[in-house]
């Protein structure tokens, strides 16, 4: 085995090759057998080079994976709330400065990092849809503090309860580099004839637009009413953002994604592009599981797969090692208090709303991991309900999947299921069948204006 060591400013192991690697183009090879030879041979000690030189999904685009990826965007921290290794890595450690005279070959290459300054950050336009909703309004604030975010489009109708520009004049008074447009659009328009500005340059449109359900309104009148709005947005994407993603918070999710992605399919442009966000209920498996072990739940990640409503909501509480410690006989009622959440605050907010500011958060998280994969900083995989074809029968499903630079660059496999997952899988397959049948329906019966 070839021989590591360990470098002094990130305390990790790598062998000469992997730095060699890193450093190629940066400096002369001169240079670096000299600063390879100031390093301490690793002594049992773990390298993270193999664990960065099998990252999860695509490394930057132009640049092979490599196993010290040092160099790589500092964003990757910024976006993994849960990422302990890129903390050390974005927050160099104190102990290696100064307490020894730095190697010259290390001042050397300090020296040169400092002439040379980084590439710019890639940063991107967002739409939000819906911008002055319950959802809307904090998940713009949210979407305005991101750091790929340069432009923000809040889009809403006239009779929202803030006028859009509203929402937009006030965002523009935070301290960040975003800046934040507002449109407005009379009720009953057509958003393709009002959104060409709003949309033209998009990379990411986010969409928390439409009707929360009534008491007494089925699933079924919800769709139809929420998928005429999703269209509508849809369809002005198709024609001005065809390459955005275009994240749907809307619900039925089950439902308006499949009808969405399959009007995509149906006009020839790319279905993979809508996204159904579903990490609100990956947020809550995480919160409950926090709260019965005592754990934090930023180190807790639970991948919620399935659908988004009701039994189709399935948390896999066997494949994160906090859940996983959790007593079997408590599952069925944790995975049940995941599946009810919703219906809990719809409760406790007394019929006057849904979840907003949770799903912002959810939403923004969300968001955060597609720029994130936009910009080539490596994301770590986000469940969310998109094109898959990890169940059979099912077109559609909430997966782990992996943002890149175009989007969805991987959909993950489903991983081990126990007993219980098993079990409760059969139960999502039949009610997710159905609504995504629903959905596709609605496709077969209407298309999208040029
Ligand atoms: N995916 C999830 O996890 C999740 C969670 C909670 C709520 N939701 C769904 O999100 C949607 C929004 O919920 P909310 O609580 O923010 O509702 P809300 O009524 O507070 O906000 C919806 C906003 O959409 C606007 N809107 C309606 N039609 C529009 C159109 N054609 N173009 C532009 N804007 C339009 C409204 O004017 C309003 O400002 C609902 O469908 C709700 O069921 C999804």
């Amino acid at each position: 085995m070839a021989e590591k060591r360990v470098d002094t400013e990130d305390g990790n192991a790598y062998t000469y090759d992997e730095l060699a690697a890193f450093y190629k183009g940066k400096y002369k090879k001169k240079e670096i057998e000299a600063y390879w030879e100031t390093l301490k041979p690793a002594k049992g000690k773990k390298s993270k080079g193999k664990a960065k030189a099998e990252p999860e999904e695509e490394a930057p685009k132009g640049k092979k994976s490599k196993g010290k990826a040092k160099a790589e965007p500092k964003e990757e921290a910024a976006e993994e709330p849960k990422g302990k290794k890129s903390k050390a890595k974005a927050e160099p450690k104190e102990e290696s400065k100064g307490k020894k005279a730095e190697p010259k070959a290390k001042a050397k290459a300090k020296d040169k990092a400092e002439q040379k300054p980084r590439p710019p950050r890639k940063t991107f336009k967002v739409t939000v849809c819906g911008g002055s909703g319950g959802i809307g309004q904090p998940l713009s604030l949210l979407m305005a503090q991101n750091r790929f975010v340069s432009e923000l489009s809040v889009f809403d109708l006239n009779i929202a309860m803030v006028p859009p520009e509203g929402v937009a004049a006030d965002l523009n008074h935070i301290e960040t580099n975003a800046k934040v447009k507002g449109y407005v659009m009379e009720v009953g328009k057509n958003p393709i004839d009002f959104l060409e500005e709003a949309l033209t340059g998009s990379s990411l449109v986010l969409v928390p637009a439409g009707m929360p359900r009534k008491p007494g309104q089925s699933r079924d009148d919800l769709f139809k009413v929420n998928a005429d709005i999703a269209k509508g947005i849809v369809e002005a994407a198709a024609k001005y953002c065809p390459d955005a993603i275009l994240a749907l918070i809307v619900n039925p999710v089950n439902s308006i994604v499949p009808a969405m992605a399959e009007l995509y399919k149906k006009k020839g442009l790319d279905p993979a592009k809508i996204v159904g966000i579903t990490t609100l209920d990956v947020v809550r498996a995480n919160k409950f599981v926090g709260e019965i072990t005592g754990k934090n739940p930023r180190y807790i990640n639970v991948p919620v797969v399935g659908g988004h409503a009701g039994p189709t909501i399935l948390p896999l509480f066997s494949q994160d090692k906090t859940a996983k410690t959790i007593d079997a006989e408590k599952i069925p009622d944790l995975d049940k208090h995941v599946q009810d959440a919703g219906t809990d605050v719809v409760n406790a907010k007394g019929g006057k709303g849904s979840a907003t500011l949770s799903m912002a958060y959810a939403g923004a998280r969300l968001g955060g991991a597609v720029l994130a994969g936009l910009a080539g900083a490596r994301p770590k995989p986000e469940c969310a309900y998109v094109l898959s074809d990890v169940v059979e029968g099912l077109p559609y499903f909430t997966s782990k999947v992996v943002f890149g630079e175009k989007g969805v660059s991987k959909v993950l496999p489903l991983g081990e299921l126990n007993e219980h997952e098993t079990k409760r899988l059969e139960e999502v397959k039949v009610q997710l069948k159905a609504e995504i049948d629903t959905g596709v329906k609605y496709a077969e019966s209407t298309e999208l204006a040029a």
